[in-house]
């Protein structure tokens, strides 16, 4: 009887651990590449980290464009000194589906764009990984993760990366352990 009890316990505990540890391995695969880009820039190295790591891409679009260069350079400033929050066009409606959520933008003004704090302040990030990835005209990205971090309600917020050039990103993924 005792022998059978502990066959048992042992055939129970091998079924929790068999499909406890499938569900995190499929949900280690769950990611998401949201990102906003003005000028392009952004938006190819989003590309590139959604390709190499099988991630969904969003991108965060304004609900009013920005305009031409000088212009938006006014229109970010402003922005940024009024602690802003444009709005945004869409939303992922399945973020509840993402383990690990790459965010990347342009460096505006030695910050993270207005619109990406409004991106990461209209969801939960509970139990999620929120890392940044930014480009730029020279700027660093870590003044801009402080920013980040305060608006990824819940988030662990990884270490970010500056990506000026995409043969950075291939090496940055596989110490994440994020590549494909
Ligand atoms: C409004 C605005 C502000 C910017 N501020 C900075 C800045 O503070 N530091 C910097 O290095 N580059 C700055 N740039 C340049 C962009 O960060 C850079 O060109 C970036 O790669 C553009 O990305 P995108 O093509 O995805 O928009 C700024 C550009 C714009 C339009």
């Amino acid at each position: 009887m005792k022998k059978m009890f502990l066959l048992c316990a042992a055939f129970f505990a091998a079924m929790v651990s068999v499909v406890g540890f499938g569900a995190r391995a499929e949900a280690s695969g769950r990611i998401l590449v949201a990102y906003f880009s003005y000028q392009g820039h952004t938006a190819n190295v989003a590309r590139e980290i959604a390709a190499q790591t099988g991630g969904d891409l969003f991108e965060i679009k304004p609900s009013v464009p920005y305009p031409g260069y000088d212009e938006c350079l006014d229109v970010a400033k402003a922005e940024k000194n009024n602690n802003a929050r444009p709005g945004i066009d869409g939303r992922v409606e399945n973020m509840a589906d993402y383990d690990v959520v790459f965010v990347g933008y342009p460096i505006w003004w030695y910050d993270a764009p207005m619109i990406v704090l409004s991106f990461l302040e209209s969801y939960d990030f509970s139990g999620k990984t929120v890392i940044p990835f930014a480009t730029s005209g020279g700027s660093p990205i870590e003044e801009s993760t402080d920013s980040v971090s305060a608006s990824s309600a819940g988030a662990m917020v990884g270490e970010g990366l500056l990506i000026n050039n995409t043969d950075e990103i291939a090496p940055w993924l596989s110490k994440l352990g994020y590549a494909k």
